[in-house]
C-alpha cells in the first residue's frame, strides 16, 4: 500500500513539508510506503478547460501534473498539503489540483484522502475547506484527525514547537493507515466496491 503526500508550497523543506513528514513517518511506522511529492517552484498553469485530457488521459501542458498522474495510478491514498496564502490554498496547488482532479473520477474514486494546511496565524480552516472539496466530489474517503489538519508557523522550527499540530498529523497518519488496512481486509474477503449509477449531469438550463 502506498500514500503520496503532495507538498503544494514553494518551500521544499518548509512548514507544509514538516507537517507532511509527521504524517509520512506515522504511515511508515504502520508499514505503509510513502512518497513526498513537491510541486517545485516553477509556475504551474491553471486548467485551460480544453478537455484534451478526456481523449488522452494526460494534460496537454506537460509538467508536474502528468508526472503526478502517472504515480497516482499506483497509489492507494493521498495527502495534499498547502501553506495558507490569503486564507486559501496556494495558487500553485489550486492550479495543480484543478488539473489533477478534472474528469479523473476513475483515478481517485474509493481511495483515501486528506488535506493538511500550514499557516502563520489565520485562514487555516478556509484553506482546509477548499482542499477537502476536491475529495468530496470524487467519491474519495476523507480521513479526519483529532482536530482539523493544521500546523502553525513561518518556518519549520516553529512547526516543531506546535505540539498539538504535530500530534494531529500523527493521529491523521494512524487513522489513514487503519482505514487503508480495513479496506484491504474487506477486499480480501470479497467486499465489493459500491455500485455506481450512470452519472446524471444537469446544467440548470431551461
Ligand atoms: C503569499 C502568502 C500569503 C500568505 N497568507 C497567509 C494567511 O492568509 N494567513 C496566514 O496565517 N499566513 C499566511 N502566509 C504565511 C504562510 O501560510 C505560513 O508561513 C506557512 O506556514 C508557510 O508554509 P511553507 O513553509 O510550507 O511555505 C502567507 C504567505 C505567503 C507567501
Amino acid at each position: 500500500m502506498k500514500v503520496i503526500l503532495v507538498n503544494g508550497g514553494p518551500h521544499k523543506d518548509g512548514c507544509t513539508n514538516r507537517a507532511l513528514e509527521e504524517v509520512s513517518k506515522t504511515l511508515e511506522n504502520n508499514g505503509i510506503e510513502t512518497e513526498i511529492f513537491w510541486l517545485g517552484n516553477k509556475a504551474i498553469s491553471g486548467c485551460l478547460g480544453c478537455n484534451g485530457c478526456s481523449k488522452t488521459g494526460k494534460c496537454v501542458i506537460d509538467d508536474k501534473v502528468n508526472e503526478f498522474l502517472d504515480k497516482a495510478k499506483e497509489a492507494d491514498g493521498f495527502v495534499f498539503g498547502s501553506p495558507v496564502h490569503f486564507a486559501a490554498i496556494s495558487g500553485m496547488l489550486s492550479s495543480f489540483m484543478d488539473r489533477v482532479f478534472y474528469g479523473r473520477g476513475n483515478l481517485f474514486s474509493n481511495k483515501v484522502a486528506a488535506g493538511v494546511v500550514s499557516c502563520r496565524r489565520g485562514g487555516a480552516t478556509a484553506a482546509f475547506d477548499e482542499v477537502n472539496k476536491y475529495f468530496l466530489m470524487t467519491n474519495m474517503i476523507v480521513v479526519g484527525s483529532q482536530y482539523w489538519n493544521m500546523v502553525h508557523g513561518s518556518k519549520k522550527e516553529d512547526v516543531e514547537k506546535d505540539e498539538e499540530g504535530l500530534q494531529t498529523m500523527r493521529t491523521l497518519g494512524n487513522n489513514m493507515a487503519w482505514l487503508l488496512k480495513s479496506i484491504e481486509a474487506g477486499r480480501k474477503v470479497g467486499v465489493k466496491l459500491p455500485e455506481k449509477e450512470e452519472t446524471i449531469r444537469t446544467n440548470f438550463i431551461r
